[in-house]
């Protein structure tokens, strides 16, 4: 056990005793200093720490990302991305089972199709009801009926070109074409029992589209929008585009992604797709977009959404064995920066570690 004034600032030792009735407020330094002056109150315990934050990170807030893939045993690590896996239908319940065990309330679903002859220039397969994403909703549905599913909707895992929609012959995006085809796949996976569609494309008008046909086929009242509304283009998507076999075979996204200095252009698409029907808005990187975050946030009346991405895992997991920094420490640090920006919801491949980290953090007298 340290003393008393082996746990004082040595500035402060000489002049307070903890623990002891003060005899007389003789104390100068008291005197000189403002009121105003003192922060470090507020803040001395690990407890009075925790209060400093308008919001604390909880096990609803975080989502897990699912890469299914179309052989039923499949059970593959990725190589860019730490402790990830490609997973068949089979072999990915008894992962879950152990994450909800843990207090997992929420994944999202993406479809990796490994088989040859699955791409076309039109994703015909992307709701192909015996693919990966389809057959992974309804054997997670069978099993845990509360676990909310949400997919990712997009056509860039299932065209042979890579992109994310379908194109014209100049390789530019028709948006005609891509958004019917988008609509149809986000209406066949809730049909299947998906609790949320979330369409990552960026094709103009997709989240119009989507929740007019959601409306059609009485779906609407019970299917989620999260619109990927301000996703930016950039260098972090890597990891993923390996993991997913999605990289575009000619050109890249800058066209239809945002370019990320696009603070106003973001602020268009996260008030046009909320104009469109989207539920939630999300923000896409993360860390390096904390003002879109803080701007959806006060924008917007629906909650937020952040996408900590393939290349910021990577980047955290890289640089925290490097000895940069402890890799804990870093994780909760961009959570605590996502949430003060004002996420609600935020979708992490940390997410296995932080169901870990929260039980802990909310442990008897730390
Ligand atoms: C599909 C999609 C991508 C991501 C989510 N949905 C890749 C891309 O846009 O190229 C990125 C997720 C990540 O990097 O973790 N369009
Ligand atoms: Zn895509």
């Amino acid at each position: 056990m340290q003393s008393v004034a082996d746990r004082l600032h040595p500035d402060v030792a000489g002049i307070a005793v903890v623990g002891q009735a003060a005899e007389s407020c003789d104390c100068k330094q008291a005197r000189m200093t403002e009121i105003s002056s003192i922060l470090q109150g507020g803040y001395h315990t690990n407890l009075s720490r925790q209060w400093q934050a308008e919001r604390q990170l909880t096990k609803g807030a975080i989502m897990y990302p699912l890469f299914m893939t179309d052989s039923d045993d499949e059970c593959s690590p990725i190589a860019s991305l730490p402790n990830q896996k490609r997973w068949g239908v089979k072999k990915v319940i008894p992962m879950v089972e152990e994450l909800v065990k843990r207090g997992l309330r929420s994944v999202i679903i993406f479809g990796v199709p490994l088989k040859d002859g699955v791409k076309d220039a039109v994703a015909s397969k992307a709701d192909d009801q015996n693919g990966p994403v389809i057959s992974t909703i309804r054997a997670l549905k069978a099993r845990w009926p509360t676990l909310f599913i949400a997919c990712d909707v997009c056509l860039c895992e299932y065209t042979s070109h890579g992109h994310c929609g379908v194109l014209h012959e100049d390789g530019s995006l028709n948006q005609p074409k891509s958004v019917a085809r988008i609509a149809q796949v986000a209406l066949n996976y809730a049909l299947a029992g998906a609790d949320c569609v979330a369409p990552s494309d960026m094709n103009d008008g997709r989240v119009r589209a989507i929740k007019q046909s959601l409306m059609h086929h009485n779906l609407a009242h019970r299917v989620l929008l999260m619109s990927y509304a301000a996703k930016f283009a950039g260098c972090l998507y890597g990891p993923f585009r390996d993991a997913a076999g999605s990289a575009p075979e000619f050109g890249d996204r800058k066209c239809y992604q945002l370019p990320p200095g696009a603070r106003g252009l973001a602020d268009r698409a996260i008030r046009r797709d909320l104009d469109e029907g989207a539920d939630i808005i999300m923000v896409k990187p993360s860390s390096a977009y904390l003002d879109i975050i803080a701007d959806a946030s006060r924008i917007s009346n629906v909650p937020i959404a952040t996408y900590q991405v393939s290349g910021e895992f990577a980047m955290i997991h890289a640089a925290a064995e490097k000895g940069v920094f402890d890799l804990r420490a870093m994780v909760e640090q961009t959570m605590d920066g996502l949430l003060r920006a004002g996420a609600r919801i935020i979708i992490s491949y940390f997410t296995p570690e932080l169901l870990t980290w929260i039980d802990e953090g909310n442990g008897p007298l730390a």
